[in-house]
């Protein structure tokens, strides 16, 4: 069972300028909801109830989003608005929140290198909040992928096919067909062009990570941006045929930038607003 998912929530959010000026990205609502709440209840659906983010400057109210808000519950304590805070406070009850802090963004490599201190050392989920992965037919993709680890017991990240033109914005894999929808990862290129890339399967914002990463990634230099890269670590998991890709069952929005974002608001308007 794995209990722990890491939430890399301290960039930048550079594509929302000026909204991500003083308010992080992760707090972007789609509707009514953060982003990073959907995230996190994907994880606690998921059993994994431990949910570890790793912060940075300015990203305050992440924490206090899973937290009390004192004044604001007495206030409507016993009126009909108090239900809008149902859902919230259910993840509360049924999460437990810790953050730390990166102290300068040196890559996703990085962030998770950080979040060491809260994960240990037994398998963890990683959820990057900003790809919104909804699945209203069954399991949500944490789900899906922790059922996948009982059977493997390797890293795992989450792949989905896109188009030629837009491989070069993600991290490309190819491999051996392990079984309909899952592949044995034996290449993958970080953000290739049409030509380099070897396959059209994107590796997404889920994953799950065995902790030798934590050791593959303190060992890892930084790229030529001073950034270190998942990546690289999961390449040196990939040579040793311990990473799978999963095409999981679902939909997913790309809500780092502005297109995907609207499309998951209007998504989540037209599917599931007024039922949480
Ligand atoms: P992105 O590449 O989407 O960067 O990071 P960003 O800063 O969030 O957004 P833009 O590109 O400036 O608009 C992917 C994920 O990794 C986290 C981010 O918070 C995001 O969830 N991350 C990235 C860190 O936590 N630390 C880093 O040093 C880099």
């Amino acid at each position: 069972m794995i209990g722990k998912c890491l939430f890399p929530v301290a960039g930048y959010g550079t594509r929302f300028l000026p909204a991500t000026k003083s308010m992080p990205k992760e707090m972007l609502p789609i509707v009514n909801k953060p982003l990073v709440q959907y995230g996190v209840e994907e994880a606690i659906e998921a059993g994994m109830t431990n949910c570890a983010f790793v912060t940075g400057r300015g990203k305050r109210a992440i924490a206090d989003h899973f937290d009390t808000s004192y004044e604001l519950e007495h206030q409507i304590a016993g009126s009909t608005k108090e239900q809008h805070l149902e859902g919230i406070r259910e993840v509360m009850e049924r999460g437990v929140f810790t953050t730390v802090r990166q102290r300068s963004m040196r890559g996703l490599g990085h962030a998770i290198l950080t979040g060491k201190p809260l994960i240990g050392s037994e398998p963890f989920g990683v959820v990057l909040s900003d790809d919104l992965c909804l699945n209203s037919e069954g399991a949500g993709v944490l789900s899906q992928m922790t059922s996948l680890y009982e059977e493997f017991r390797c890293s795992i990240v989450a792949i989905q096919k896109v188009s030629p033109a837009e491989i070069s914005h993600y991290g490309a894999v190819a491999g051996p067909t392990e079984r309909d929808g899952l592949i044995r990862v034996s290449q993958m290129v970080e953000k290739p062009t049409p030509e380099q890339a070897p396959s059209n399967f994107a590796v997404i914002g889920r994953y799950i990570l065995t902790p030798d990463i934590f050791d593959i990634l303190r060992d890892m230099p930084p790229d030529d941006r001073g950034e270190i890269q998942l990546t690289d670590a999961l390449k040196v998991q990939a040579s040793e045929g311990r990473v799978l890709a999963y095409e999981f069952e679902g939909i997913r929005f790309d809500c780092g930038q502005v297109p995907g974002f609207v499309e998951a608001t209007q998504y989540v308007f037209e599917h599931h607003y007024g039922q949480n």
